[in-house]
């Protein structure tokens, strides 16, 4: 993975969908200067020029991740900036809402109605948003290169599965890349709207694909995948919507099917996220877990805890390595995974966990805002 960069950050095919549209009208990237164009860089490098000749397209990430801020520079002078730490005010700021949120959760009534049927919630979000599903997910092999591994021409016989795959936002960004005739991509998701969105998609191809009904946490494996097959799992912003009494069980099913060595590439959301800072009243589910508007369940992780349940240490409070307590209000933007201390059997080596921070400003209202992701690779012992 290329440590983390802040290429991802089309977050959001998911419910987050203002956000997202927050996020994308306030990024702006940078290219190298053309040629003739030295003389004016040279006092301005180009990757903090206010120029828009300089600013590429979102979709290419290639540039992405180069904004940084250093000492003595004016926040408000840009609108985004990568691998920056939360100030003190938006920690504060943070705790106020994250007590203010814990005060008034979601209604007895309400949490048994949105944890009852998820899926529900899901077809109806996949009804309801046909027009914003597809993104062009450029940076995903970038992130994640094994993707680059299993669509070579020669790779040989791949198999890919996507869990929680929604309208195919990855899956068919990497059939289109595809160069390997024997791959084969898994895409699945426990809403039947996700799957018939996939089905209906031009791009559908049964010789390479196949979208399936599939609850991660069921008991079941997919449909057409057997026991230790899979090569490469996909989970990108699903696990994120489980509540965290099916992560054992989806974290087991996961393994199941891998074969040995086998890999998951994983990105979420981050604990301190703006989407998280901002729920308002009446939303909150349970410690970082919450309902969104639509009824869609979200969860934000910090990495401790996501090391340790890949580890396949799914009790709280059983941290598997000291120096991994960090949230996005603290960790360094990417740190590779020290081994588990813990006596359990590891189900999954920790090969990259890191944080990817990005700071919006809202350079009118002089807002520092806060987006954070957790991004990693995990590989089946
Ligand atoms: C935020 S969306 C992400 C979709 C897609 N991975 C993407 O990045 O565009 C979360 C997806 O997870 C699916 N999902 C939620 N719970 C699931 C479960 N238990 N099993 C399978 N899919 C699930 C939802 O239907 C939804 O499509």
């Amino acid at each position: 993975m290329a440590a983390v960069t802040t290429a991802a950050v089309d977050a959001v095919s998911s419910p987050d969908l203002e956000l997202a549209k927050q996020t994308s009208a306030l990024t702006v990237q940078e290219t190298t200067p053309e040629a003739g164009t030295e003389t004016k860089t040279a006092q301005l490098p180009p990757h903090r020029s206010h120029d828009p000749q300089y600013n590429m397209k979102r979709s290419d990430p290639f540039m992405f991740g180069s904004r940084y801020l250093d000492q003595g520079d004016d926040v408000f002078e840009f609108n985004a900036w990568d691998h920056v730490e939360t100030d003190d005010a938006y920690k504060e700021y943070s705790e106020q809402q994250f007590a203010m949120q814990r005060a008034s959760p979601v209604s007895e009534f309400d949490k048994n109605r949105f944890n009852s049927d998820p899926a529900r919630f899901w077809n109806l979000f996949y009804k309801n948003n046909t027009a914003n599903f597809f993104k062009n997910r450029k940076w995903l092999q970038q992130e994640f290169p094994v993707l680059h591994r299993v669509t070579a021409e020669d790779a040989g016989p791949q198999i890919v599965l996507e869990v929680g795959a929604g309208a195919g936002n990855t899956a068919f960004p990497i059939l289109a890349n595809n160069k390997n005739p024997k791959l084969k991509v898994h895409a699945c998701d426990f809403s039947k709207k996700a799957v018939e969105v996939m089905r209906s998609h031009a791009e559908y191809n049964t010789d390479l694909m196949q979208a399936d009904v599939w609850d991660v946490a069921s008991e079941e494996l997919p449909p057409g995948v057997e026991e230790n097959t899979v090569d490469v799992v996909l989970m990108i912003f699903i696990f994120s919507a489980l509540s965290p009494l099916q992560w054992e069980q989806a974290v087991r099913n996961i393994h199941r099917v891998l074969k040995p060595g086998g890999e998951v590439c994983f990105r979420d959301y981050g604990r301190g996220d703006l989407a998280q800072v901002r729920f308002k009243k009446g939303r909150y589910l349970e410690e970082n877990f919450y309902i969104r508007g639509d009824g869609t369940r979200v969860y934000f992780f910090e990495k401790d805890e996501l090391a340790r349940i890949w580890s396949g240490v799914f009790k709280a409070g059983a941290p598997t390595n000291e120096n991994n307590n960090e949230t996005c209000d603290n960790a360094p933007d990417s740190l590779p995974q020290e081994p588990s201390t813990t006596k359990e059997p590891q189900l999954f080596d920790v090969e990259e966990l890191g944080v990817d921070r990005r700071m919006l400003v809202n350079r009118a209202k002089r807002l520092k805002m806060y987006r954070c992701w957790m991004q990693g690779r995990f590989r089946k012992k």
